[in-house]
């Protein structure tokens, strides 16, 4: 299906009809498939055969979902996980050994920085943050054994966009492989293969089923890498997508580009009026001019996205004024969802994190984060401007 556009991709990509021709995709719901005798189960168990063996590493519900993604990042490969915390330990695990080294945007997820500084750390793997937005900084913190440079753009939750193809130069003049976390924009917006990324990663859990109904994550990217690396460690250790998760994934796919598309206009609406709110101190959205890597997010993001975060004047005690005055946007540490979120990321997201990694990645007392859902801009902004009254 290589030349049809990502709409197209977003509903038609991955479809294999069973045997009952059905037209929506068939959940497969099932552990293990039936062999047809004791040899069909050698020759499968042996890779000589295709087929499905066992829903650990091979169902076809499952499989539906990465070709689908696969079509929309354009990679050559997918493996779903049963999380996006799954699918960053599974790149790791797969991909490093005891002595490697990873160079990460000090900007990325809470867990990630604790997976990286508290987890890998123990099996030998270090890992040096960086501010995301300099180049220089990544090539300083480099050493000769650094295997991973990793970030997320635009960063959880200050929206900092970094130079994916300035970034993958570096990474392949240095042998390492440069990892991107694609949470935020989805490949309706950005597509880091495309501009040098070697992999991508997603949190499923968020835009991709953008419903809030399930956990799930993936990671793409060149077939060796992922088929014989990653693939081969979900096999073996089983942080496996369940085929129900793919199936609503898969669902969530095909309205994927119009809920982008439709959710970032309401967060650039109201990064705009929250900018120029006398409450509000500071706004963190890519979409503005205003954005310290604006031209940068332009050239690499079809839109600003959906998050849009802020501080408000007064810390935390104004912060968490603004969050407990709504009445409809829901307080909850998830984003992504069609339903708009807030949240408080220095004592939620961000709060296992030591005070100097929160500070080192810009994360203040004073700052709120929104995940603009589909509800009217007008009921959004109403909901929000009850706590910046005076
Ligand atoms: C940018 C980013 N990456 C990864 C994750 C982890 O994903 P999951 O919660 O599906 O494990 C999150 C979760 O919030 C996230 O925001």
């Amino acid at each position: 299906m290589q030349n049809y556009d990502i709409e197209t991709l977003a509903v038609r990509a991955g479809i294999t009809r069973s045997q009952f021709n059905e037209h929506s995709e068939a959940l497969y719901l099932t552990s293990s498939f039936v062999f047809r005798n004791a040899a069909e189960a050698a020759a499968r168990f042996q890779g000589n055969e295709p087929g499905n063996i066992y829903s650990r590493f091979t169902n076809p519900t499952v499989t539906a979902f990465q070709e689908r993604l696969a079509a929309l990042e354009g990679a050559e490969a997918c493996v779903a996980t049963a999380s996006g915390m799954a699918a960053i330990l599974a790149t790791a695990m797969a991909l490093l050994k005891a002595g490697d080294h990873i160079v990460s945007s000090s900007g990325v997820f809470g867990a990630t920085v604790q997976l990286f500084s508290g987890i890998l750390s123990k099996f030998g793997i270090d890992t040096a943050y960086v501010d995301r937005t300099d180049p220089d900084a990544w090539s300083t913190a480099m050493r000769p054994n650094t295997r991973f440079l990793y970030l997320e753009t635009p960063s959880n939750p200050l929206t900092e966009v970094s130079d994916i193809g300035a970034l993958s130069r570096l990474a392949k003049g240095a042998g390492a492989l440069l990892v991107v976390d694609n949470c935020f924009c989805t490949p309706a917006l950005q597509r880091p293969l495309e501009m040098g990324a070697d992999l991508v990663i997603h949190s499923a859990t968020k835009y991709l089923d953008g419903q809030g109904r399930v956990l799930g994550g993936a990671v793409l990217g060149r077939r060796e890498l992922v088929m014989d690396g990653v693939y081969g460690f979900l096999r073996t250790a089983g942080p496996s997508l369940s085929p129900f998760n793919a199936w609503v994934l898969l669902k969530g796919l095909e309205t994927l580009r119009i809920r982008m598309e439709a959710q970032s206009q309401s967060a650039l609406e109201l990064a705009r009026w929250l900018e120029g709110h006398p409450r509000i101190q500071r706004v963190y959205y890519p979409g503005l001019p205003s954005h310290p890597q604006h031209a940068l997010a332009a050239r690499q993001q079809r839109s600003g996205g959906a998050i849009v975060s802020f501080d408000v004047k007064g810390g935390r005690e104004a912060a968490w004024r603004v969050i407990d005055s709504t009445r409809m946007v829901s307080i909850t540490a998830n984003l992504g969802d069609t339903k708009t979120t807030i949240t408080h990321p220095a004592t939620t997201t961000h709060g296992r994190i030591s005070a100097e990694a929160r500070a080192r990645a810009g994360i203040t007392e004073s700052l709120v984060r929104v995940a603009v859902g589909l509800e009217s801009f007008r009921d959004i902004r109403a909901d929000l401007e009850r706590g910046l009254g005076s």
